[in-house]
Order: structure tokens, then C-alpha cells, then sequence
């Protein structure tokens, strides 16, 4: 096994997507594992289809183990690696698992429980088998062209001509362009152990409204769409009527701030995260 070489998981995510023309140039293995082979796989990357709910015992030994997929999935992953670990484990997880800890809605709260249950497991494997392991709990993620909140927002807004932005949406959101979280990551696997804290959160250059940042999102699309503000109690009877996939704990947050404490760890990683410019 090369002293560089590489297991990703998790390629089709938006920081993925960032991270192929890194991974083409990567000058050790590189293999990839995950459910559906990426659209754009860089020659040099092998490509294994595995299921990671029941990920197989037999594959290839690597030096790091990226894992962008869901950090739940990664305890059984690192079973399966028992016998040839990684010396190094750079994982993502979320920023959820603090922000959505507490909430009345109990969709939320579980998916809180599930990452942080996630988070806690794969730290107690890497630190038994000695693995220097590193967990960045990301904000809202955007910036990939056809998925995360841009693309849906605008989506939505072409189809009604107006999008509702909640009135009182005053809490703080930093979101994360996807090509800065790939760049820390990239510079994660490169120098894990000059990077701090096993568990840090990371956000984007800006922190700005929550209905800053739909607005922001409805005045780049082509054409603008029009901002249709809604007192939050009617939005929360339209999801009571007619729900989707934005649950009633989403409401509950808009006046809270999402932020993350992450100015030490950009030092450390040597680089500066964008505004927001969707
Ligand atoms: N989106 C956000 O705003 C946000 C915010 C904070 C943190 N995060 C975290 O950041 C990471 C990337 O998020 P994302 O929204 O860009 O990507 P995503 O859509 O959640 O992508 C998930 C990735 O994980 C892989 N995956 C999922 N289940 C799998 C399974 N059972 N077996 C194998 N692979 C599996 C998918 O591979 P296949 O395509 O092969 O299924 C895909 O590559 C995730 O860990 C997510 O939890 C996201």
C-alpha cells in the first residue's frame, strides 16, 4: 500500500462533486466506493459499488479513508477495515446534530441523535485502532449546479412566479459554497494531524439572514423571482395542509442563528472561505 493511497466514499455528494480534478491529479490509489457510479469518474479513480448499510470485509487498505456519505454509515465501514485500518479518517458530518438537537419537531431530533450517534461511534473505533480521525460538521452546503437549496428554491420559484419568504426570518445562516468545504477536506487529507480538534464546525465566508439568504437566492435567478413574504403561522397552516419535505421545525428555527465557530480552524487550514454568491 502506497503512503497515500486513498478510500472515498461519498462522491456523488455536492463536495464530491468539487473534489474530481483534486482526486485526478491524487499520486497514489484512489478508489471510490458508493451505491452509483459518478457521472464524471477521473481515470485514475477505481470504482467499487458497495452498499455502505452492509459494506464488505474485503476492501482495499488505504492510508486515509475520506467519507463524505452520511457519517451513520461510517462505524460499520470502519468495522469492515478492522484488520488493515487507515492511519488517517477525514469524515463529514453536520452542523444538525448541535442545531437540531433540541427541537419540537421529532423528525429533526432524530436525524440530530443519528449523527451525533454516528460522530460518537466512529470516534471511539478510530481512537481503539489508533486512527488520527477528523470530523468537520458543515452548515448548510450549496454551490453544486443541480442540487442543495439553490436549484430547489429556484425550482420552486419558476413554477409559482413568486417564492414565500418567512417574515420575522431573522436568524443568522452561514452557508458553505461546496468547493471551499471539498478544498478543506482536500487539505484535511493532505496534513490530518496539523488541523486541530477531532470535531470542529465549519460555515462559509458570510453570515447573513435567513431571509437574506432567499432572497439572495431569488434575485440571481434568471429571470429575478419575486419574494413573496408570508407571515410564518400561515406558512406553518399551508405545511399543516399541504406538507413537503420542510417539516415544522425548519419555522421553529427561523428566528434562531445557525452559525458556526470556525475562524480558528480556516487559519489553521490556510484558507478563506467565499461569501455567499449564489
Ligand atoms: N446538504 C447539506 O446542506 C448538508 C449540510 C451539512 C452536512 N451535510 C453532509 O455533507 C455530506 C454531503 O452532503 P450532500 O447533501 O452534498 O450529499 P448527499 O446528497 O447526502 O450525498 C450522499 C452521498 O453519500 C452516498 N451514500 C448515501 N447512502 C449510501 C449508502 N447506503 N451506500 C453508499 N453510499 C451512500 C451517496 O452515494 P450514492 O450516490 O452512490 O448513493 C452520495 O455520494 C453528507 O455527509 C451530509 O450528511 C449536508
Amino acid at each position: 500500500m502506497s503512503a497515500r493511497a486513498l478510500l472515498v466514499t461519498g462522491l456523488n455528494s455536492q463536495p464530491g462533486w468539487f473534489l474530481n480534478a483534486a482526486l485526478a491529479e491524487h499520486p497514489a490509489a484512489v478508489t471510490a466506493i458508493g451505491r452509483r457510479r459518478p457521472a464524471e469518474l477521473p481515470a485514475n479513480i477505481a470504482w467499487r459499488g458497495v452498499d455502505l448499510e452492509t459494506p464488505p470485509r474485503d476492501l482495499p487498505a488505504a492510508r486515509v479513508l475520506l467519507h463524505m456519505a452520511p457519517i451513520w454509515l461510517l462505524p460499520p465501514l470502519l468495522d469492515a477495515l478492522a484488520d488493515a485500518p487507515p492511519a488517517a479518517l477525514i469524515a463529514v458530518s453536520s452542523s444538525s446534530a448541535r442545531t437540531k438537537a433540541r427541537t419540537a419537531d421529532s423528525h429533526e431530533r432524530r436525524l440530530a441523535e443519528r449523527l451525533a450517534h454516528g460522530e460518537q461511534a466512529a470516534q471511539g473505533r478510530a481512537e481503539h485502532h489508533g486512527i488520527t480521525c477528523r470530523i468537520l460538521r458543515p452548515t448548510l452546503i450549496y454551490g453544486h449546479p443541480s442540487r442543495g437549496i439553490i436549484p430547489r428554491v429556484r425550482g420552486i420559484g419558476r413554477r409559482l412566479r413568486v417564492f414565500p419568504v418567512p417574515m420575522a426570518a431573522t436568524g443568522l445562516r452561514q452557508p458553505l459554497h461546496a468547493a471551499d468545504l471539498a478544498a478543506a477536506l482536500w487539505q484535511l487529507v493532505s496534513a490530518p494531524e496539523d488541523t486541530g480538534a477531532s470535531l470542529q464546525e465549519i460555515g462559509g465566508g458570510e453570515r447573513l439572514t435567513f431571509g437574506a439568504m432567499i432572497r439572495r437566492i431569488l434575485a440571481g435567478a434568471v429571470p429575478p423571482i419575486r419574494p413573496l413574504p408570508v407571515p410564518a403561522p400561515l406558512l406553518r397552516g399551508v405545511l399543516r395542509v399541504a406538507p413537503g419535505d420542510v417539516g415544522p421545525g425548519m419555522l421553529d428555527r427561523l428566528a434562531q442563528d445557525q452559525v458556526a465557530d470556525d475562524r480558528v480552524l480556516w487559519q489553521r487550514l490556510g484558507l478563506t472561505p467565499r461569501p455567499f454568491q449564489p
